[in-house]
């Protein structure tokens, strides 16, 4: 990070989330300990039983209510709005709180539970109300919507502008995230063989902690707004 960054991306994940409120996946007691990964986040599990699944997701959207933005989602759209080089938000995480956090332009490359795709005709589309009932397609009247979440076994979205924003990036931050998942655990080493700065924002060191010029261990609440008072300064 000098005064020569220009070029920014900004990976995000359920630790960005967690003090709004939003259960983390990996943490004791997380959504991994309490629903089986294979039940709920893959397509086989959706084609075994269809309403276990529609029901989790409806129950994720419906929490979406009850909970709100915190400092870490604020301050990175006060860094996109302010900053005079490019920012790109890419976030793992499906909820809307860094939209209504400020951000404007935010890159869902695991989905967003806000929105559903039609199996049949396979449109996606706004979406605010449960599944469970198996409501029908805005677009073609199906009764074949899904969540437009990526399940594990598919391919996460914009791929291919990720990677070349990678490719030309001054710096990369990585954001509440355990590194656990890939392809966005590689982003790291991406943007670092293409000459990046890299940055390392978590409450804890995450599996690719070492991978990272610089980390910075705490609350994202707290971490997030001080690095973009930082980067606005400079
Ligand atoms: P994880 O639950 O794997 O990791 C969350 C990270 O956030 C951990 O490293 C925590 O230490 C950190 N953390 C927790 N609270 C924090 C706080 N207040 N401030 C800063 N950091 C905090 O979540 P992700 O890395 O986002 O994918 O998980 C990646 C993907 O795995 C998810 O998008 C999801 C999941 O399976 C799919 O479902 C496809």
């Amino acid at each position: 990070m000098t005064n020569d960054t220009r070029s920014i991306v900004i990976l995000t994940g359920a630790g960005i989330s967690a003090e709004s409120g939003i259960d983390t996946f990996r943490s004791a007691g997380g959504l991994w300990e309490q629903h089986k990964v294979e039940d709920v986040a893959t397509p086989e599990g959706f084609g075994r039983d269809p309403e276990l699944v529609l029901g989790f997701y409806d129950a994720r959207r419906a929490a979406l209510a009850s909970v709100e933005p915190n400092a870490a989602h604020r301050a990175l759209a006060r860094l996109a709005s302010q900053y005079s080089g490019d920012v790109l938000l890419v976030t793992q995480n499906v909820d809307d709180l860094h939209e209504r956090g400020g951000s404007k332009q935010v890159l869902h490359m695991h989905g967003e539970l806000k929105r559903a795709l039609c199996q049949s005709c396979e449109m996606r589309s706004a979406w605010d109300a449960p599944m469970l009932g198996r409501p029908k397609c805005p677009i073609c009247q199906s009764p074949s919507l899904r969540p437009d979440v990526v399940w594990f076994g598919e391919m996460p979205y914009q791929m291919e502008r990720i990677y070349a924003a990678l490719s030309t990036c001054d710096l990369f931050v990585s954001i509440g995230t355990s590194g656990a998942v890939y392809p966005a655990a590689g982003f790291v080493q991406e943007a670092r063989g293409a000459g990046a700065a890299t940055l390392e924002l978590n409450l804890e060191p995450s599996e690719g902690s070492h991978f990272f010029a610089e980390s910075r261990h705490g609350r994202a609440s707290e971490l997030v707004p001080a690095w973009v008072d930082e980067m606005l300064a400079n």
